[in-house]
């Protein structure tokens, strides 16, 4: 069966046969089809990349018709049943579910990387005392990078290795600290006797007791909520963690775009404007209302809406159990309720679902994350831990991937054409020319 393009230019009637390869075609391809032979060829143009493929990709599949995200071909439901965070990161940095042996070793590694070098509480101390968790975290992940030079042999496998496990060990780390800082409370040193969830769970609260024991089902809860933020294929911070790491820079500086990626209220700074808005609807009476102005355009309905799930997010499913589960524990968040009638409304509404707009993963998520008592300014932090292995196993994907180089796409200019330099004395009368302004006027 053919699996060719045939294009016909209907400016010079030539036909152009051009591959057709895992539903795909290379847009250097394009380049071919010239109007006469001083062309540079025909660009594809496609602003924030709706239907272009950036990288061939092993990590992380979803389909966003029908609702399914696969980590390394594993569904999200069954791991967020049956796996731990660490082995999911294991999972989506090296490919395969490790051995028991594997996972030991993989946990224990992690684990001697929990530790901050003293000089970071320095750095951290110079914030103001209301300074956002995520500036903090993007700060000292870049700051991280000058702690750690050979992280810019990016090129060397055990490098790479070791980076990889210095990041996902000590985000946790940073993200407690920066909560602490945040509330003048000491910091609290990594428990290297709790799990990876656990462990960041006291570094956050623990206050006068010699030891903190996590809930379990709190904490049980919050590796689930790990791993389905874990990872999410070429989204908009992955797309960062990958352009900035192919220039070669290292993982530490790179990860710290990606942060800053993830911060933004359209993506991972969602969770916290969701709370934001149900607090700002205030009761269930004023949901219609509310509703009615996010389609007459006035706003966005945080934590509806994907660019690839056309479907409800397969995430949004999970965590919805996950909250009964952890309001058993902590007393049901009266904000639920409200989270519950926008989505019954919006899901009946044609407005969203014509434009298949359905809750992801960041509608439910800040619901949980303020019932086991983390500031609303913390949500999106609290999405940066788990992804770290996300942009981790990206990033690492990029640099071993031969079709790949520094990230420099084209542009459609559309600017002036060549005009000459106009001396400052002539300046005003250009400027009353161009606002139709009479000379002398
Ligand atoms: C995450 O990419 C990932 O994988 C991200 C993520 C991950 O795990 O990394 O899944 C995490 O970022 C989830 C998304 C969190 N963001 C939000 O909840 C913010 C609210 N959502 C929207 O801003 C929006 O839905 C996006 C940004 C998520 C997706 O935007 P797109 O794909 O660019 O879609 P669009 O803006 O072109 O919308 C298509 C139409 C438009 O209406 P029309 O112009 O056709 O009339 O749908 C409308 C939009 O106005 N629309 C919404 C809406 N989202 C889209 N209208 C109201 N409320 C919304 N939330």
């Amino acid at each position: 069966m053919a699996t060719t393009l045939t294009i016909t230019d209907q400016r010079t009637k030539r036909g152009y046969e051009m591959p057709i390869r895992d539903g795909a075609i290379r847009a250097m391809e394009l380049r071919a089809i010239k109007e006469d032979a001083s062309d540079f060829g025909i660009l594809s143009y496609d602003p924030a990349f709706l239907n272009t493929a950036s990288c061939r990709s092993a990590i992380t599949f979803i389909d966003g018709g029908r609702g399914i995200l696969r980590y390394r071909g594993y569904p999200i439901d069954e791991l967020a049943k049956h796996s731990s965070f660490l082995e999911v990161a294991y999972l989506l940095i090296t490919g395969e579910l490790p051995t028991a042996t594997e996972l030991d070793g993989w946990t224990a590694d992690i684990t001697s990387h929990t530790m901050l070098h003293e000089n970071t509480k320095k750095f951290m101390d110079g914030f103001h005392h209301d300074a956002h968790p995520m500036g903090i975290l993007v700060s000292t992940l870049a700051a991280l990078s000058t702690f750690y030079p050979d992280a810019r042999q990016v090129g060397d496998p055990e490098s790479r290795a070791l980076q990889i496990r210095r990041l996902i060990g000590k985000v946790p780390t940073i993200a407690a600290f920066a909560y602490r800082h945040r509330l003048g409370y000491p910091y609290v040193y990594p428990d290297n006797d709790l799990g990876y969830a656990g462990n960041f769970l006291a570094m956050m609260f623990r206050m006068r007791e010699a030891r903190y024991e996590p809930d379990p089902v709190l904490e049980r809860a919050l590796e689930v909520l790990f791993i389905l933020h874990a990872d999410h294929e070429q989204n908009c911070s992955a797309n960062v963690m990958r352009s900035i790491g192919s220039s070669l820079a290292d993982p530490f500086v790179a990860s710290a775009g990606a942060a800053a990626a993830l911060y933004g209220p359209l993506h991972g700074g969602a969770n916290e404007q969701v709370l934001r808005m149900l607090r700002d609807i205030g009761d269930l009476r004023s949901v219609p209302r509310y509703i009615e102005s996010v389609k007459q355009g006035e706003r966005k309905l945080m934590g509806f809406g994907h660019r690839v799930y056309k479907e409800y997010d397969p995430r949004a499913k999970i965590l919805k159990a996950i909250a009964d589960q952890v309001f058993e524990v902590t007393g049901r968040n009266p904000l639920l309720d409200l989270a519950l009638e926008v989505e019954r409304i919006a899901l009946e509404d044609p407005y969203f679902v014509d434009r298949h707009l359905y809750p992801n993963v960041d509608f439910y998520s800040g619901l949980i994350y303020e019932a086991m008592g983390f500031p609303t300014d913390a949500f999106t932090v609290l999405f940066a831990i788990p992804r770290m292995t996300g942009w981790l196993a990206q990033w690492q994907e990029m640099l071993l991937d031969d079709e790949q180089k520094i990230a420099r796409p084209r542009q459609l200019y559309v600017g002036h054409d060549r005009r000459p330099y106009v001396p400052i004395a002539g300046r005003a009368a250009m400027t009353r020319e161009r606002q139709g302004v009479p000379m002398g006027g």
